[in-house]
């Protein structure tokens, strides 16, 4: 039997539960780190490359910034693009200098996983949390196994950073909270290729055959996708067709999509997930374990960092002021931004999706917000301040 006493036990190595960790010692507050999968599955997983403003700003005041400055690309602006034609949202111009920049998730996860063992933390890999007991007393506890050995993890405090499918929501008591679900009549084929960008900023575009996204990872790895039927088969995608089809609803006149050898490709479905509370006592939840969102607007990473800003606000408290007034209202400060982040992803899944057919009144609606934004400057500030994100102290 393994027995470890700490004061935050966390449970999942994402981008949540590594910032926590990191931040926390920061802070002079122990904590250790249980982890289903292996290293290399949790740094090899592809997925998010969309950093907002206040995610950098973190990571920065953690001084974990270095490799992003180095290896990421700093995005001013975006472009988004309707029937063939585009606009530029500049976002600095019209949010006060922030921007976004393009570094992969799992490259974020590694930098703070390097940082966390290089300091001589625990982290076990392949580790399974199986149950989260006493969260409603001051001593809660986290069983877990690893290497087929039981362990136990005595806490003041468990943070469930484990994702959608972990079991910090399913512990929370049924009758606590209400959830909401939606489900989009849409899935994203996503692609890496070797190829360099064909554009400097990211484009959203709607087009009659449907959505298109072109973003990258580096000067020479374009990632990109398309939107596509729920329950269809890469089997009915060869990378002839992606090409094609990217090219198509990725253009306008005077503007070419380079092609190039295609090593991943995966296809998502797009869902919104929703519960009201994220504290129950002693276990709190942090990203995607309380929320998903569609990715369009590249939310879902931040989201759960800013989950954790507010944890971390509310642990500081607890343990340096002796106070429980941010822990009360951890849940209430997380959901006003998640709520934000839902309808803002929810907005731009709904302009840049077809959703019915091309010239009925959902596509008439489209239009016209793609025609407003395209003239209105505050139309235009409104997709820039979501999309760079809302700074913490106003929001
Ligand atoms: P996760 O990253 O899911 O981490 C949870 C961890 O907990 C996992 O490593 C899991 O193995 C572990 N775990 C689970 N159960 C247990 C257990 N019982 N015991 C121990 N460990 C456990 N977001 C953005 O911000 N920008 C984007 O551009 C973007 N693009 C995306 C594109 C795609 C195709 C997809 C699928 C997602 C995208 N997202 C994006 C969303 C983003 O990837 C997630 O929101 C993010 O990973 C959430 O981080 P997390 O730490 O909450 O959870
Ligand atoms: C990505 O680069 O993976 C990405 C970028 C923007 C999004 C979603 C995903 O909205």
């Amino acid at each position: 039997m393994i027995n470890i006493k700490t004061q935050v036990g966390i449970i999942g190595a994402g981008p949540s539960g590594m910032v926590l960790a990191n931040w926390l010692k920061k802070l002079g507050i122990s904590a250790v780190v249980l982890e289903l999968r292996s290293r290399e599955y949790v740094e090899g997983r592809v997925r998010a490359g969309l950093v907002e403003q206040n995610t950098k700003d973190i990571l920065k005041e953690l001084g974990l910034d270095e490799r992003m400055k180095k290896e990421g690309v700093v995005h001013d602006g975006v472009y988004l693009s309707f029937d063939e034609e585009r606009v530029h949202i500049p976002f600095g111009q019209l949010t006060g200098g922030r921007t976004i920049s393009i570094y992969g998730q799992q490259e974020i996860t590694k930098d703070l996983t390097d940082a966390w063992l290089q300091g001589g933390e625990t982290l076990y890999f392949e580790t399974k949390a199986t149950k989260i007991a006493d969260f409603d007393t001051k001593n809660p506890k986290i069983h877990f196994i690893k290497d087929g050995e039981e362990g136990i993890v005595e806490c003041d405090f468990v943070a469930a950073c484990d994702g959608f499918h972990g079991i910090g929501r399913k512990t929370l008591p049924k009758k606590s909270f209400q959830s909401y679900d939606i489900t989009y009549p849409f899935s994203w084929l996503g692609i890496l290729a070797n190829v360099a960008p064909s554009t400097d900023e990211l484009i959203y575009s709607y087009h009659k055959n449907g959505f298109g996204l072109h973003s990258l990872r580096s000067e020479t790895v374009s990632r990109l996708y398309l939107q596509v039927d729920n329950g269809d088969s890469l089997d009915n995608w060869s990378d002839d067709r992606i090409w094609s089809e990217l090219s198509t609803r990725l253009g306008t006149p005077g503007w070419e999509l380079e092609e190039g050898p295609i090593f991943e490709k995966g296809i998502t479905p797009m869902r919104s997930h929703m519960i009201d509370t994220l504290r129950s006592g002693r276990l709190l939840l942090a990203g995607d374990a309380a929320h998903i969102v569609p990715p369009t607007g590249g939310k879902g990473m931040n989201l759960a960092i800013a989950d954790v800003k507010h944890m971390v606000d509310a642990f500081v408290h607890f343990y340096k002021k002796n106070s429980e007034t941010l822990l009360e209202s951890y849940t209430d400060t997380a959901l006003r931004r998640i709520w934000r982040a839902q309808d803002f992803s929810n907005f731009m899944t709904k302009l840049f999706h077809k959703q019915d057919e091309h010239g009925s009144f959902a596509y008439r609606l489209q239009k016209a917000k793609f025609d407003y934004i395209k003239v209105s400057k505050a139309g235009k500030t409104t997709i820039a301040e979501n999309y760079v994100g809302l700074p913490f102290n106003t929001f």
